[in-house]
């Protein structure tokens, strides 16, 4: 059993991560925290509450973290996930009550109380909460399982020519998070453009026929042509659940252990991560940081659709 935070700014394919950590009997979904991104955070942080309340979860506690990036403005991604950060879909009303306390201070005290190693950190948004949990309680990095993010991209950008959304938001939040000895597991562009929903893949979720089915696939319809109207992408890489499947089952993709950075310096590589893939791959031992590379696309798509299955 994995037992993970998931550190998110819903966003349809955060909301699809929510689904699949909800719906997976290997999955122990702690805590939802949320990050200024996609959208604004009172909104990500609603749209959190409310997908959880979709998906019968309302138990789970949700901790609402940074409304903005260390150093930068908040740049939101309304083209992708539009005004609301989950347009196209009715969100239900929250019945639980936000949870009180700041999602850093959350973060720290669930890892700090918890046996070591028994904690994974899955952020799918900026890494801005993370860093600062990091700077606060530095004991943290060696108490937790391994960090499995959402992020940045070895051959492939989206918000520039070389950074990915996520990354280049908050650059100087994921330097310091990727800088941090913690084992980190960089599930970038590279993989997740391979998690594409194409039609025969939405008409299995359409054929679950729940409510929350039917949620699901109205998530897909918008975010499809949120990627035709301005990324040129025919199907949307459904990016975020990828990191949920690789706790799930590792062999779900390939990974390639290298040593990574980030660019923070103002210019056109603003927010790219910087792989390095010279010489032979080196050992977990020497190096704590991993890519990856390779999805197994129908392995992928089963669990979704077994997770929302599972729901009911
Ligand atoms: C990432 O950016 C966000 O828009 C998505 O939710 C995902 O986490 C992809 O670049
Ligand atoms: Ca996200």
């Amino acid at each position: 059993m994995q037992h993970i935070i998931l550190d998110c700014d819903p966003g349809h394919d955060d909301a699809m991560a929510i689904l699949l950590a909800v719906g997976n009997p290997d999955i122990d979904l702690i805590g939802v925290t949320t990050v200024g991104g996609n959208q604004s955070l009172d909104k990500v942080t609603y749209n959190a509450r409310s997908v959880l309340e979709m998906a019968h979860a309302a138990d789970i506690p949700v901790h609402a973290g940074c409304d903005r990036p260390l150093l930068r403005p908040l740049e939101v991604a309304a083209s992708i996930h539009g005004e609301s950060g989950l347009d196209g879909v009715a969100l239900p009303e929250p019945t639980r009550p936000l949870d009180a306390g700041h999602a850093v201070n959350w973060i720290i005290d669930t890892i700090m109380n918890s046996e070591p190693g028994t904690i994974t950190l899955v952020p799918t948004g900026p890494l801005t909460n993370i860093a600062i949990a990091a700077r606060m309680e530095p004991r943290i990095v060696e108490r937790v399982k391994e960090v499995v993010l959402m992020g940045g991209g070895v051959h492939v950008g989206n918000w520039s020519p070389v950074a990915e959304f996520n990354i280049k938001t908050d650059p100087e939040a994921a330097r310091m998070v990727f800088r941090e000895p913690w084992p980190l597991t960089m599930v970038g562009l590279d993989l997740t453009h391979q998690a594409l929903c194409t039609p025969q893949v939405q008409s299995r979720i359409d054929a679950i026929g729940t409510e929350l089915s039917a949620f699901a696939s109205g998530l897909m319809d918008f975010f499809r042509a949120s990627y035709r109207n301005d990324e040129d992408f025919v199907d949307p890489p459904v990016h975020d659940p990828c990191t949920i499947a690789y706790l799930i089952d590792p062999d779900v993709m390939t990974m390639r252990r290298c040593p990574l950075d980030v660019e923070t310096a103002d210019g056109p590589a603003l927010g790219m991560t910087v792989a390095d893939l010279r010489g032979s791959e080196p050992s977990a031992q020497d190096c704590h940081t991993q890519v990856a590379l390779k999805l197994d696309f129908d392995r992928f798509w089963n669990m979704i659709i077994d997770a929302i299955t599972r729901i009911g």
